[in-house]
């Protein structure tokens, strides 16, 4: 038995067992917890939203379809069987999003499926709605496809408190129709969370799609597309527990789109994205979500404390840092906070023993600002000096505890550093 099969056997019994033999199971637990710790050193990891650990339940599906050979597009039997293991992850996945398994296409992460989905949808002459504070793979897609009509381009306000504005919607659609509007459910680097609803009802009215990135969302929070009534929804697998470089794109029933997209090549996912499928990839996505669906609930609630902690130990212990972002109306495990003065590169170099990241993860190392940040009008020496923790199903009260206890004093020190500095 490896080590993934023995942690996984455990992991089943710590919900079927007595609280007893939960103890044995915590043990196990802890081991995974390090394992899954940067360098298996003690690293208090707060950066779901760039990535989180892979579940146990993945891994082990991901490994047992590497182990096996067939492509999924054969018609032989190994082939056959690699086909039925990508049925059943499209029917793990329809059941997180309520959605039936065909109207689900598997990509290579939710920046394809952004991209998908845009330059599927757009019609020149058309209004392309977004907002600017979407992840570049919607914004940047949006600004590419809309080169030649850049009126066709409209960006949403957004408010201090990182909500967009939706009455701009209407307002849109007062004077032009069709076209197709992309919000994104839940923000990256903020978690504000946006009430699709509404733009739903605006976008029906004029024969407008609806797109949203939801990649921050699905397997954070409940997730069902008939509810929220959007065409198409963006996923990737890494941040609800599955492997990197897996994702996919929900497309509504009966939703009109070209039939061969971005790549060609090839005839998979009825037409729409050629390439052979990441069969390994697919299968540890399905069993993340199906591991996510079972315990959604519950883990939010956990998340949510946690998060809530975190925030009360560092405005406790700096009172002059700023919760970024609609506090009611956030992820569970986001929280973005700026360190008046204090550069957040700095902070994150001084404490090594915690992983959070400086605005978004994929933004780091880029020269800019957080684009999010600017637009929710913080200067650019605010949103230089904030940082995102981001919380997941692995952190831990004692996690917490720490990243409080360095945080404090990775900014006092970065602080008086400047100050010396200064005299
Ligand atoms: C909101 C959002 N959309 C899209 C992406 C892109 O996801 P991926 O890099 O997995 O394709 C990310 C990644 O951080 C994200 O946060």
């Amino acid at each position: 038995m490896t080590r993934i099969d023995l942690l996984l056997v455990e992991t089943r019994m710590r919900r079927e067992l007595s609280p007893r033999s939960t103890l044995l199971c915590d043990t196990r637990e802890t081991e995974w917890r390090m394992m899954n710790r940067p360098n298996g050193s003690d690293v208090s990891y707060l950066d779901y939203n760039a990535t989180a650990p892979i579940r146990p339940e993945a891994a082990a599906a991901v490994i047992e379809a590497m182990q096996s050979v067939g492509n999924a597009s054969s018609i032989h039997q190994p082939g056959r069987r690699a086909a039925h293991r990508v049925d059943l992850a499209r029917r793990q996945l329809a059941a997180l999003l309520n959605c039936s398994p065909g109207e689900i296409i598997f990509t290579s992460g939710a920046t394809e499926a952004n991209n998908l989905a845009l330059r599927s949808t757009y019609i020149p002459g058309r209004p392309l709605v977004t907002s600017p504070v979407e992840h570049p793979a919607v914004l940047e897609t949006a600004r590419m496809v809309t080169v030649e009509r850049p009126e066709d381009l409209v960006l949403l306000p957004v408010g201090s408190d990182g909500l967009v504005d939706l009455n701009a919607v209407e307002q849109v659609f007062a004077t032009r129709s069709g076209g197709v509007v992309s919000l994104m459910r839940a923000n990256n680097e903020t978690g504000v969370l946006t009430d699709l609803r509404v733009v739903a009802k605006a976008a029906r009215e004029v024969g407008a799609l609806v797109h949203t990135d939801a990649t921050q969302i699905v397997g954070r929070l409940p997730v069902d597309v008939a509810e929220l009534d959007v065409d198409l929804l963006s996923l990737s697998a890494h941040k609800f527990g599955g492997p990197q470089g897996v994702g996919a794109l929900y497309v509504r029933r009966g939703t009109p789109l070209p039939p061969r997209s971005l790549l060609v090549g090839g005839e998979q996912e009825r037409g729409l994205r050629a390439g052979t499928l990441n069969v390994a990839g697919i299968v540890g996505m399905g069993a993340a979500a199906d591991v996510v669906r079972r315990d959604l609930s519950e883990e939010a609630k956990r998340i949510t404390a946690l998060r809530d902690r975190l925030e009360r130990l560092l405005t406790c212990a700096l009172p002059n840092c700023r919760i970024n972002g609609r506090r009611d109306q956030r992820l569970p495990g986001v929280t973005s906070i700026t360190f008046p003065g204090v550069p957040a590169d700095a902070v994150l170099a001084a404490m090594p023993d915690v992983a959070a990241s400086e605005g978004s993860a994929c933004a780091s190392g880029a020269p800019t600002p957080s684009h999010v940040l600017l637009a929710m009008g913080l200067s650019r020496e605010d949103a230089d000096s904030t940082i995102r923790f981001s919380l997941g199903y692995v952190t831990t009260d004692a996690e917490i505890e720490h990243a409080a206890q360095a945080v404090a004093r990775a900014v006092t020190q970065v602080r008086s550093a400047l100050a010396d500095g200064s005299r």
